[in-house]
């Protein structure tokens, strides 16, 4: 595997009933982040490293993501109309011209492996990337996880899954895997399970939304029985593809929000509001104010 990836998969067609009501006729990847959604962070992330075709996988209710990264012209025109420039760019600027955005359609929510399986015709037999955009994921300056992990696909050329340290009770939300260290953060997987009991789980590193995998897993996929929750899983598709090929743990760096869930997603608005450029000093006075 030496190719270049090139091509990003979002599964976006989960129901995010955990956000209900927020999420009743939008999208869980659309809730913002202080001034941009989930989605838009998640696809930035994949176009800095080098991914010039997003491919989101989409269910019910989810319009509203093409219309996000299409081109608005009334609202353009308005701006430009009202001298907002700036407002104008922040518009035009939400995906480089140069990357193309393709929208496949899940006829049912069965399950993230069955999300990612739906992409095959467009993804083909090349290694790509695939991110959980509810999975938030701030690397300061490192460039951003997935180039992290694109940097470690073109040195080890091996499927790779993004890890980190789960406490022990919260293994039932993650995959977690057994390893073998390799290198500083880089482990070799020997296992890998979907949502184990704390008792069941082989380690402490638990799956976050960000994966390289070969175009094999398409094949792996389309022989997966669902499984934990009744659902076709990429873990379970990942364990089969360990028999054929290596498959690569990456603890990235930076910190991650899980931001599918209510507390997560609080604290990550709470972290971007305070870095943001023009917010972030009055809403830190505020904080500190309010003690
Ligand atoms: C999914 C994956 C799981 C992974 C997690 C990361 O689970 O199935 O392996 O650890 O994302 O966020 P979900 O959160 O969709 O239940």
């Amino acid at each position: 595997m030496t190719r270049r990836i090139r091509k990003a998969v979002f599964p976006v067609a989960g129901l995010g009933t955990r956000f209900l009501p927020a999420t009743k006729a939008n999208p869980k990847e659309m809730l913002p982040v202080v001034d941009k959604p989930l989605i838009q962070y998640a696809a930035e992330e994949a176009v800095r490293a080098g991914i010039d075709t997003l491919v989101f996988v989409t269910g019910r209710n989810k319009r509203s993501i093409p219309d996000h990264f299409d081109k608005a012209y009334e609202l353009e025109t308005e701006l430009l109309e009202a001298d907002k420039l700036e407002r104008l760019e922040t518009v035009r600027e939400i995906i480089p011209p140069e990357v193309a955005c393709i929208y496949i359609r899940q006829p049912e929510a069965r399950g993230l492996g069955h999300a990612v399986l739906c992409a095959e015709p467009v993804v083909g037999n090349e290694p790509f990337a695939i991110i959980l955009a509810d999975d938030l994921i701030d690397d300061g300056d490192h460039g951003g996880c997935i180039s992290q992990m694109v940097e470690q696909f073109d040195r080890h050329h091996a499927s790779i899954v993004g890890v980190q340290r789960i406490p022990a009770e919260h293994s039932d939300r993650y995959g977690v895997v057994d390893v073998e260290p390799v290198d500083s953060r880089v482990n070799q997987v020997k296992g890998i399970i979907e949502k184990p009991s704390s008792q069941q789980a082989p380690s402490d590193l638990g799956v976050v939304g960000r994966y390289i995998l070969s175009g094999r897993i398409f094949e792996k996929l389309r022989e997966t029985q669902p499984g934990a929750g009744g659902e076709v899983q990429l873990t379970d598709a990942i364990a089969a593809l360990l028999a054929d090929e290596p498959v690569l743990a990456y603890e990235f760096a930076g910190t991650r929000y899980d931001c599918g869930d209510k507390l997560g997603y609080l604290q990550a608005t709470v972290e971007y509001g305070l870095q943001h450029p023009e917010l972030g000093p009055a809403f830190r006075r505020y904080l500190e104010q309010r003690g």
